[in-house]
């Protein structure tokens, strides 16, 4: 027998069946974003290997284990693990800093596939897919918590109702090091009953021991020095007047002094959104993200802060309430009756679909109960019923499929029935 090939361990096909649900994932993306002035930006899925190692970090799991890395003769690239470093390498690249004046920064979206070598158990893939937004020109503490505004609207567009919104800072240029420096001295006399690789995360960024996923390191590293209480006096206004500010949006919301986020590039608010249904496995965040003041600079751009956040596609998916994604593929289904029902019915749908219908139309001579099956298959809206009284008459009978109502009309009056809220 010949060998059959399957996917690469840690990715998916995403079948036929399951586009609707992509597609509304998408469409609630696009029209909630829009709403609050994202603009959509696309990079490419390769990038220098250089530009994740010095942004997300060489100390951070992402860079040291999980790159996709590769060389072409003397260029090291890799696919991209997340798409923050990759937008504000295309925002200095292409000066888009031009387009900001105080008060009004640039926003982006962007929705695509990232490459991360993981372990794959539910919810966490090597092909993962994320919607994330950056914002790139706003220090102002209201762009955080507008942005958190809108990712709240977002996830009740989808009717993700049961999650939690966790809040941190975790400091900036100023007063981190005097937080590492604390943290090292915590850990130097504990260092023995830590992990290996929290050993060597203390050796070059203790912070990085928060990522560490060993039980008993994480029982013990709960007495550690918490970040919040080290904030120089800005990093501490921000962060009020960001609580405040999102108090003031009426977003529920937890503090987590501990958190810090598995990233370098974060400065002062960092958050994650997490979900405890079982339908993620133990996964359970749906996604992160958090301010990043001193990344453009740190890429050869001005000196302009950032903020934004991505979630994962499919665990947003995992999450989604069934009946979300009613939107149907199909508007009509022609149901051919008889051997002139049947020559007539490939005319129908061209016209129907010249008018801009999406129609399905049998391409060998059926009995009608057999047509009629293939409904729920193509997502059909109506069936629409082709026979030779039908042609005589010039009225057709169009079925509603979701109500089971039927009607008799000309061909003109299919156009107007089944165009109507095709919700595409
Ligand atoms: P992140 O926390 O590394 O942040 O990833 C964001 C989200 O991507 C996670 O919460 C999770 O939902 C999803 N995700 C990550 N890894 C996997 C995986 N292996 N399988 C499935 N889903 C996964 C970032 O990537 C930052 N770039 C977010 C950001 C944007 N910060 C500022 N701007």
């Amino acid at each position: 027998m010949e060998k059959q090939y399957r996917a690469v361990r840690g990715t998916r096909d995403i079948l036929p069946g399951e586009v609707a649900r992509w597609r509304f994932l998408e469409r609630t993306v696009r029209e909630v974003f829009a709403r609050y002035g994202f603009r959509e930006i696309r990079t490419p899925l390769l990038e220098a290997t250089e530009l994740f190692a010095r942004t997300v970090g060489e100390g951070s799991d992402i860079v040291r284990k999980e790159m996709y890395t590769f060389a072409r003769g003397d260029e090291s690239v890799s696919l991209r693990p997340e798409n923050t470093a990759s937008v504000v390498r295309a925002f200095v690249e292409h000066a888009l800093h031009r387009g900001i004046a105080a008060g009004f920064p640039e926003r982006y979206f962007y929705m695509g596939p990232m490459f991360r070598h993981e372990r794959p158990q539910k919810g966490r893939q090597r092909q993962f897919h994320q919607i994330g937004v950056e914002v790139l020109g706003a220090p102002e503490p209201l762009c955080d918590a507008e942005t958190l505004e809108m990712l709240c609207t977002f996830l009740d567009a989808l009717g993700i109702g049961e999650r939690e919104l966790v809040l941190n800072s975790v400091g900036d240029a100023r007063c981190r090091p005097e937080f590492r420096e604390a943290l090292r001295a915590w850990i130097e006399p504990r260092l023995p009953k830590l992990c290996e690789d929290c050993r060597r995360r203390y050796a070059e960024n203790p912070m990085r021991v928060f990522d560490c996923k060993v039980e008993e390191d994480q029982a013990l590293l709960r007495g550690a020095p918490v970040v919040a209480d080290h904030l120089c006096g800005e990093c501490r206004d921000h962060f009020d007047a960001v609580r405040r500010a999102v108090d003031a949006y009426g977003i529920p919301h937890r503090i987590d002094a501990r958190m810090v986020r598995g990233l370098d590039y974060y400065q002062r608010t960092v958050f994650e959104v997490t979900s405890s249904s079982s339908s993620l496995g133990a996964q359970n965040a749906i996604l992160g993200g958090g301010r990043y003041d001193g990344l453009v600079e740190e890429l050869g751009g001005p000196p302009i802060p950032g903020f934004g956040f991505a979630a994962g596609m499919e665990r947003l998916l995992m999450l989604l309430p069934e009946g979300r994604n009613e939107a149907k593929e199909c508007d009509v289904l022609i149901v051919a009756l008889g051997a002139e029902g049947f020559r007539a019915s490939v005319g129908m749908a061209r016209r129907l679909r010249a008018s801009g219908l999406r129609v399905v139309v049998p391409l060998s001579e059926r009995p009608m109960g057999a047509q009629l099956k293939r409904a729920d298959k193509v997502g059909a809206r109506f069936a629409l019923f082709v026979g030779e009284a039908e042609l005589a008459s010039g009225r057709f009978g169009l079925k509603n499929l979701t109500t089971g109502e039927q009607v008799e009309v000309e061909e003109h009056g299919i156009v107007t029935l089944a165009g109507e809220g095709h919700g595409r």
